[in-house]
């Protein structure tokens, strides 16, 4: 385990940050949407809110245009964070600390798949199912069953990166401090480079 204190880059604060903080608003607006109009699993005494569709209905759309820029950010500069060939194969060593590394990247991958999954339902939607009390369409139950995969990815994302770095790393992702090779006036040159790189 690290001992010295996790360092997140900043331009991975701002986009994780800004993605994590419209998936939550999603996830809470539409709990507000399923418990108006549906109800059927699970139903809180919440007050009635109108215009909660409106609003995920927003939240929803700025979470779908988030995603990709971050989705590349991680697949890029973020890459080693997420599953790695040999992932599954360390899975056979049960309890040993590259077994939990694995099962961190593996849980960081799927919360991109899982927010894939809810925006690809979500834009199939139509606003006037729910208050036309039309609730078997398929891509309605799909887009529920995505809340519950986002949600059970979201728990075992924060137990696994919690498992492997304990709260400093969980708090590395909200520190202010910027580290001076990090600054946002070294972009332009990283970006350059990145984008001169050799191919292979
Ligand atoms: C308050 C909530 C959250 C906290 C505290 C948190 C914490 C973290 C931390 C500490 C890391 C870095 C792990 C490391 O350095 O090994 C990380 C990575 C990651 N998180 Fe979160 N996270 C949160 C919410 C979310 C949400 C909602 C999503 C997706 C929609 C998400 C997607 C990811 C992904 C994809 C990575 C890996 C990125 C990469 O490849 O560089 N996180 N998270
Ligand atoms: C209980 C779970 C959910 C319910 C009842 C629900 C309900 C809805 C409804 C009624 C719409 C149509 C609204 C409109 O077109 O303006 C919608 C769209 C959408 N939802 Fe959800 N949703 C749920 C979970 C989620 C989650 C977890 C996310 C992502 C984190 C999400 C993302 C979206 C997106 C991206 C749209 C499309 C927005 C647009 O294209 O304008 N939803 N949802």
């Amino acid at each position: 385990m690290a001992s010295s204190k996790p360092y997140q880059p900043l331009l991975f604060r701002i986009l994780h940050n800004a993605t994590a903080l419209l998936a939550l608003l999603a996830i809470i607006t539409s709990f507000v949407v399923y418990n108006t109009y549906d109800g059927r699993l699970v139903k809180l005494p919440l007050p009635k809110i109108p215009n909660s569709i409106g609003m995920h209905g927003t939240f929803g759309l700025f979470f779908l245009l988030i995603l990709p820029v971050f989705a590349i950010y991680s697949f890029h500069a973020g890459q080693k964070r997420l599953i790695q060939t040999d992932s599954f194969k360390n899975l056979s060593q049960i309890g040993k600390p590259s077994w939990w590394y694995s099962l961190q990247r593996i849980t960081n991958t799927a919360m991109l798949f899982a927010a894939t999954f809810a925006v690809i339902t979500g834009r199939m939607m139509q606003e006037k199912w729910l208050p036309n009390g039309d609730l078997n369409q398929t891509w309605y139950l799909l887009h529920i069953a995505a809340w519950i995969v986002l949600v059970i990815s979201f728990a075992l994302h924060l137990l696994m990166s919690a498992k492997v770095g304990g709260a400093p790393l969980l708090l590395s992702i909200f520190d202010t401090n910027i580290r001076e090779k990090d600054s946002p006036k070294t972009w332009p040159e990283k970006i350059k480079k990145w984008l001169h790189r050799p191919h292979l």
